[in-house]
């Protein structure tokens, strides 16, 4: 089991530079999908390898993943996929990521850690602030993806998302995946995991309005 990182630690205030577009991707113009918490990235990969017409960036708190996945897309000449390292509230609260924030069509939490225990809620990704940063930068339109098979966790992020006037649940029977940034329902690891021992698997699409 891995130590999970404390998001909160200072030693994530400081946040890298976040490239333009033009220097992230060979094409900027494609449609932009954001995952938040990529880990190694793997799910992304097996993305941006299919889905050559969509932009694929990961933002991970975990600095040596990044370091691997960025050597990985250069050595394999990858022009869809960017990574960034450090922590997504602080990285999306910066000044140069309102336009990354503005071009996006999608994002998605896969699976994020849980922090199950009360004092440790704060350590979640998804905060209210964090959704009311997305809710000020996002475009009309904008979809949220987001998935776990932790129920107390699923009822913390549909509340926060929800109690945002700005996102409205998109009912997944009227959903067209063929359209989305997955068109194949590609699976990240915790999902292959979470399929393997039968664990239920908790999941909800927003949309801006
Ligand atoms: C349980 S793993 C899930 C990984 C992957 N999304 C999947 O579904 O297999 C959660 C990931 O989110 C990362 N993470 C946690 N808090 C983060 C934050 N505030 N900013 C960026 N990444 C974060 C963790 O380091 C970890 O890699």
């Amino acid at each position: 089991m891995r130590q999970h990182v404390n998001p909160l630690s200072s030693n994530f205030n400081q946040i890298e530079r976040i490239p333009s577009l033009s220097e992230m991707f060979g094409d900027s113009k494609s449609n932009l999908h954001l995952d938040i918490g990529c880990a190694a990235g793997e799910f992304l990969f097996d993305l941006a390898l299919v889905n050559t017409s969509w932009n694929y960036l990961g933002i991970e708190i975990r600095e040596k993943l990044v370091k691997n996945a960025k050597s990985k897309v250069l050595e394999r000449e990858i022009k869809n996929l960017y990574f960034v390292f450090g922590n997504a509230n602080n990285i999306l609260n910066d000044v140069q990521s309102k336009i990354i924030i503005k071009n996006l069509k999608s994002l998605s939490f896969n699976f994020p850690d849980p922090w199950f225990k009360k004092k440790h809620y704060k350590r979640r990704v998804i905060q209210p602030g964090f959704v009311n940063i997305l809710s000020n930068s996002l475009q009309k339109g904008t979809l949220i993806f987001i998935k776990t098979d932790v129920k107390d966790l699923f009822d913390y992020m549909d509340y926060t998302i929800s109690s945002n006037y700005y996102f409205k649940i998109i009912d997944k029977k009227d959903f067209n995946y063929s359209e989305s940034f997955n068109p194949n329902k590609v699976k990240t690891n915790r999902e292959k995991y979470a399929i393997v021992n039968q664990l239920d698997i908790f999941e909800r699409i927003y949309i801006k309005i």
